[in-house]
């Protein structure tokens, strides 16, 4: 059987921002019309927006949303979806091949986060547009009144402004199915004309400028140098993006994509390093992981993509990934990762929250359920607030095709002070045998009760779906052991586990 010893310590290594349990909803498939809105649906309210998903996104934890896009948002024009309903234009969505209404536009979206709990984040287009059409939306959204953007937004019935305070600076401007896809060095200009533009307006807003749409980009490294070397004294965050996948039934190298996480992680943070010494700059950039996930974005390329110019579809079915338990437990030790970078990560966003690669899932005047990854996203997010601890982990090694030796599992500590908890998160790697696990808790003093939660299955394909929504659910660990500040925990093979220790 497997071993590994954890030793944690009082001290922290950096504060958890609740950001980093963002999420994402795009203009895209059935996200928004046919998901979190469906006017007739019995569980809508009187805006449309149906209550059950609200009350699912509630439990599940979220902080922020990322809004509207993706790589909508480099063909949207944010003007069509204010203002009148029936005047708004209907457009086509090249990045997705469909019709977009805009029946639902910033402020109704707006009012729906609002009352979701979440923060808005706004993307601005950057693909087909430019400085002068941020500068109009920020306006629109950030100015309290007297201006003819304001106005408009009062008049529509929003008299506070949205106060935005996070933007992202275009997306994906890497990737050549970007609409306007550019050269990090034309892109870096852009970015820095408008992150300026955009300061003269409202200095408070915090700015995130698009890093490689992942670490697979034949420009990944030199896109951030030449593009921080650009903006580096006007923008807050760089981006990351990363979707994971399993290929070729190669489950041990999945279970480590937290390895591959942590080293992009690491390798943004040296490059920006490398630019904040080069150019002389006090402060250290931060990264916002906007976008997060399992999905294979092949299977939309191969077979999902439309093409025809007599076929674009209003919110038609895209990107419902129907999430295994593997893929749970991946999310799970994802989010590992990102916590144990919680001092360069600043904030980071599932992609995406309803029915496009989702943890909520819903069918048209049916039921909405929760997908698999919905369970370690809701887990993490309600325990692992507060601080992030150092500790030191001893763990036999596993080997895998894809990174080679990796510990048997991963794990990551967090203290929150306010609600009186520790929390220790740990994925177990092995998928033929438990792993025993001790914690050594000493240097935190008495340890009072434990309650453990994991997620496992001895089907690593098994799903939740319409008709058996519930197959796949957290159970409680029975399995654990205490003797004085000594934690011993038998992990079901292949298991993402959750301790409160109080
Ligand atoms: O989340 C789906 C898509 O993945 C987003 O639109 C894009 O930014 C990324 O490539």
């Amino acid at each position: 059987m497997p071993r590994a010893h954890l030793t944690v310590a009082a001290e922290p290594v950096a504060d958890v921002d609740p950001r980093l349990f963002g999420s994402f909803v795009e203009h895209l498939g059935r996200a928004v019309y046919d998901g979190l809105y469906e006017p007739g649906h019995p569980a809508a309210d009187e805006d449309g927006f149906r209550t059950d998903v609200l009350a699912l996104v509630r439990e599940l934890g979220a902080t922020t949303v990322r809004y509207p896009g993706g790589n909508f948002v480099s063909g949207y024009r944010w003007e069509d979806g204010v203002g009148p309903r029936e005047q708004r234009p209907r457009r086509l969505d090249l990045a997705w091949h469909s019709l977009e209404t805009n029946e639902v536009g910033l402020d109704e979206f707006a009012r729906w986060a609002r009352r979701a709990g979440l923060e808005l984040v706004l993307a601005v287009n950057l693909g087909t547009r430019g400085v002068q059409e941020a500068l109009d939306l920020l306006e629109y959204c950030n100015v309290p009144s007297g201006t003819t953007l304001s106005d408009a937004r009062v008049a529509a019935g929003t008299p506070d402004p949205h106060a935005v305070r996070m933007w992202c600076l275009g997306n994906e401007m890497d990737g050549p199915w970007q609409l306007g896809h550019s050269t990090a060095e034309e892109y870096g200009q852009l970015a820095a004309r408008t992150a300026r533009a955009m300061r003269q307006l409202d200095p408070s807003v915090e700015l995130v400028v698009c890093g490689s749409s992942s670490a697979q980009m034949p420009t990944f490294g030199t896109w951030e140098r030449t593009v921080l070397e650009h903006t580096y004294d006007v923008v807050d965050h760089i981006s990351c993006h990363a979707y994971y996948k399993l290929t070729d039934g190669d489950v041990a190298s999945f279970l480590a994509s937290g390895v591959d996480m942590d080293r992009f992680i690491e390798s943004v943070a040296a490059t920006a390093d490398d630019v904040k010494a080069a150019t002389g700059h006090d402060r250290t950039m931060t990264i916002a992981f906007d976008e997060w996930n399992v999905w294979d974005a092949e299977h939309y390329e191969a077979q999902e993509k439309r093409t025809a110019v007599d076929d674009w579809p209003v919110a038609p079915r895209l990107l419902e990934h129907s999430y295994t338990v593997a893929d749970a437990l991946v999310v799970g030790g994802l989010l590992i990762s990102l916590l144990r970078h919680a001092g360069r990560v600043r904030s980071a966003n599932l992609a995406q929250l309803v029915n496009v690669i989702a943890p909520i899932m819903t069918e048209p005047g049916g039921p909405a359920w929760r997908q698999t990854i919905f369970h370690p996203f809701a887990a993490a997010s309600r325990l692992a607030r507060g601080e992030v601890l150092r500790t030191s982990l001893r763990a036999d090694r596993l080997t895998t095709a894809r990174y080679g030796e990796v510990d048997v599992l991963d794990a990551v500590v967090t203290r929150d002070e306010a609600a009186g908890h520790t929390t220790v998160l740990v994925l177990n790697r092995a998928t033929d045998a438990p792993t025993v696990l001790t914690v050594d808790l000493a240097a935190l003093g008495t340890v009072g009760t434990v309650e453990a939660t994991t997620l496992t299955d001895a089907d690593l394909t098994a799903r939740n779906t319409l008709t058996e929504p519930d197959r796949v659910v957290p159970v409680p660990l029975r399995e654990v052991r205490r003797e004085g500040a000594t934690l011993t925990l038998e992990l079901p093979p292949a298991s993402w586990t959750a301790v409160t220790l109080r």
